[in-house]
């Protein structure tokens, strides 16, 4: 039996370069690298979204979402696994069942929940409940590595607890993902990028900040990003280094160039050290940055929705299958069976 290598991802309205080169570029690389030796399921956590209000439509976002993966060079094969949570109802049907193990107190203490509650007169009990819902993703096809954000982490440990204790009152029924410290050196370095806010680079690049020139986003038109990274702030030390901490702005355009020209970060470092021209590092940046973006948008207008649909539905049949023979021997553990 081949292992499980599962995540969860969020679809969005939009995506910044920041998120599409931090995080989902990553995920590709690592779809890639694997795929040919373990399952990769990469499935859209849709019930989780609407634990709050929606901004754009769900099932377009979807193929957006997923069209970007497409674009950015995953390579599929049989063992990639695309589908929706929603088109699943195993995950709700565990959901509850887990629910019925989990204590309050141990979901009361999860980071998430206290930051999307504090100070709300109401709260939603989905929001309360993600984490059961995310460990019912998990846990339905054993998947051994879940590769997420450290802000994931918590619930990836919560995970392990509720799986732990099932097998313990019923027998062994799940597969408990690695411990996070293994998860990190699963997914290795990568995962660590946090490309920055192009004029306040002491912050990560979001979506949510107001400036346009702050951010690239990768509907942007390409000339009109390259000009983004012609006014990026840099510093006034006048020599090249990369250092996060004392030179933010440059060693960022450094990072991004590395990511979207391909190129270990080591070469792109070694080209421009020790230059004090800014004016032509950035130059070089804003012509990779448009370039990348050229072919990137070339490339997503070239996937038609059918072929997104079609994944969707191969999917979600083997997500059904899985999922649905994991849940009928848990339902047999509890003794509803
Ligand atoms: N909670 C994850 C996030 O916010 C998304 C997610 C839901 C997920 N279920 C999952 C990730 C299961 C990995 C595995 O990014």
């Amino acid at each position: 039996m081949k292992e499980t290598i599962l995540t969860g991802i969020r679809v969005n309205s939009e995506l910044t370069l920041g998120n599409f080169l931090g995080a989902l570029v990553p995920m590709v690389r690592l779809a890639n690298k694997y795929s040919k030796d373990y399952n990769v399921n990469i499935f859209v956590p849709d019930l989780h979204t609407i634990i709050s209000d929606v901004d754009g439509d769900i099932p377009s976002n979807t193929i957006r979402s997923l069209k970007y993966y497409l674009a950015a060079g995953l390579e599929l094969n049989e063992n990639i696994h695309i589908y929706r949570q929603s088109r699943v109802p195993a995950h709700s049907e565990l959901c509850w069942i887990l629910d019925c193990t989990a204590s309050m107190g141990e979901l009361n203490r999860m980071t998430q929940y206290k930051e999307k509650s504090e100070g709300k007169e109401s709260v939603n009990v989905g929001i309360f409940n993600y984490p059961v819902l995310m460990a019912a993703d998990i846990l339905l096809y054993s998947a051994k590595y879940v590769p997420v954000g450290e802000d994931q982490f918590q619930h990836l440990e919560l995970t392990r607890n509720i799986a732990m204790r099932f097998n313990n009152k019923f027998g062994e029924t799940f597969v408990l993902p690695v411990k996070t410290s293994d998860q990190v050196k699963f997914m290795n370095v990568e995962n660590g990028i946090r490309i920055r806010d192009l004029l306040n680079p002491e912050k990560k690049m979001s979506k949510s900040t107001a400036a346009e020139n702050s951010k690239i986003m990768l509907s942007d038109a390409p000339e009109r990003a390259a000009k983004k990274i012609m006014s990026a702030t840099t510093d006034s030390l006048g020599k090249i280094k990369f250092d996060m901490f004392n030179q933010p702005g440059i060693s960022n355009l450094m990072q991004i160039d590395a990511l979207v020209t391909d190129s270990p970060l080591q070469d792109v470092i070694s080209t421009w050290s020790g230059e004090t021209h800014y004016g032509d590092l950035k130059a070089k940046v804003a012509a990779d940055v448009k370039v990348f973006l050229e072919e990137f948008q070339n490339r997503l207008a070239n996937i038609p929705d059918e072929e997104v649909l079609r994944l969707l539905e191969a999917g979600e049949t083997y997500a059904n299958e899985v999922a649905g023979r994991k849940l009928a021997e848990v339902q047999k553990a509890v003794g509803l069976r």
